[in-house]
């Protein structure tokens, strides 16, 4: 079986590497491409480092651009590389542009597709993510879920449940290889109680009005709270663009994997729009205050340490303000979320393999570490 895994965006990274390495352990070819949408060092080598992610055999380079230009990128250069070497399966991570634009090509090619993390749904169009997790998902020959509630959006949407394969989460497999590192990693003269933030939506730092009011809602937990906040770059363009006063917090590029791994898990709570952070949020049972009206992981709400505060300025004081009290939230961690989801991944995997047996297996992966 040869299996080629498409990864691009930083959310991606943590969900590939469990499973290419499962998978190389059975002796499974693998051939990973990495579509270049996220270039940077610190969004993405670091990762691949940390991960212990090989070297990708081949970088497509797309780089940064709008929605249409990145999407129709990836397809162009993609297609010609599946063709050529024909995998049996194309594995896809997530909810970003080079998870809809690979799936697409594949489909059309009538190579199978693997979505992990399928099923997930905000119910808001408004959102790219939300747009790229319904196409691949509706395109996807293998769907991979993390939770109930993503298995029953997905019969809803007319999904066959012979496609659907509740695993878990695969991201929580590399935190839970990972935390020990983490929990090693120096403190760096960084306060012994911080609020950590990640901001980075188009719907909170695109528009100069919102992204200033949620700046000012910082500025006063700051004085609760001493604020951590490493800004991923489209947040800091924006900053820059609408000249915004953020001196009075402490902003810091992105960090690598561990070093947020370790930022998170010695918060005393987090501030995020991000999906991935609500869940290791929830894993690490940190109180977790998302910036949106809605989100596609309603079981770390359910069950975990979220809350959704929108930008609602007294929700979010109130809710630090229990913090600081002792009274946050107590959650739960969800079924399955266990770190050996890429395990039941490639339990499935090989239990649809129906390649003959005598197809010569290099694994063109192992040969990069
Ligand atoms: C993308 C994903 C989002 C994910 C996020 C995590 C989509 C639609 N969005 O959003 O789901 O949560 O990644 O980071 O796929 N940039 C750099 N260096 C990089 C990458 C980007 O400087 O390595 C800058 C560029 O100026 C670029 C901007 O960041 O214009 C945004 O990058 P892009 O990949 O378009 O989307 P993200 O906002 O990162």
């Amino acid at each position: 079986m040869r299996i080629l895994h498409v990864v691009g965006a930083r959310p991606n990274f943590m969900k590939a590497a469990p499973l290419l390495r499962v998978l190389r352990a059975r002796g499974i070819e693998q051939i990973l491409v990495h579509t270049g949408q996220h270039y940077s060092a610190n969004m993405s080598d670091v990762f691949f480092s940390e991960l212990g992610i090989p070297v990708p055999d081949i970088n497509l380079g797309v780089g940064s651009g709008g929605h249409a230009v990145q999407t129709a990128e990836v397809m162009i250069r993609l297609e010609p590389i599946v063709l050529d070497l024909r995998p049996d399966l194309v594995v896809v991570y997530g909810d970003v542009n080079s998870t809809a634009a690979a799936a697409l090509v594949c489909s059309k090619i009538n190579i199978s597709v693997a979505h992990v993390e399928a099923g997930l749904r905000s119910f808001d169009r408004t959102m790219p993510e939300e747009i790229n997790r319904l196409v691949t998902d509706q395109v996807s020959d293998l769907l991979f879920t993390p939770s109930p509630e993503a298995d029953e959006n997905l019969v809803r949407e007319g999904v066959s449940t012979e496609k659907i394969h509740r695993v878990g989460n695969i991201m929580i497999d590399s935190l839970v290889e990972l935390l020990p590192l983490a929990k090693q990693r120096p403190k760096n003269g960084f306060p012994e109680q911080y609020a950590l933030v990640t901001l980075h939506r188009p719907s909170n730092v695109d528009n100069n009005h919102v992204l200033r009011s949620i700046v000012d809602i910082l500025l006063e937990i700051n004085n609760r709270l001493p604020i951590l906040f490493p800004v991923h770059p489209r947040t800091r363009q924006k900053i820059v663009d609408f000249a915004i006063d953020t001196s009075a917090l402490c902003l810091m590029d992105p960090v690598s994997y561990i070093d947020f791994l370790a930022l998170q898990s010695r918060a005393t709570a987090v501030i995020t729009d991000s999906g991935g952070i609500q869940e290791e949020t929830t894993f690490l049972r940190v109180p977790c205050l998302t910036m949106r009206d809605n989100t596609e992981r309603p079981v770390t709400v359910s069950l975990g340490t979220n809350v959704l505060v929108g930008h609602n300025r007294a929700r979010v004081c109130q809710e630090i303000d229990k913090v600081l009290d002792g009274r946050a939230k107590v959650g739960s961690v969800p079924p399955l979320w266990d770190g050996h989801t890429a395990e039941r991944i490639a339990d499935v995997l090989e239990s649809k393999n129906r390649i003959p047996v005598d197809r010569v297996l290099v694994d063109v992966a192992a040969k990069h570490i």
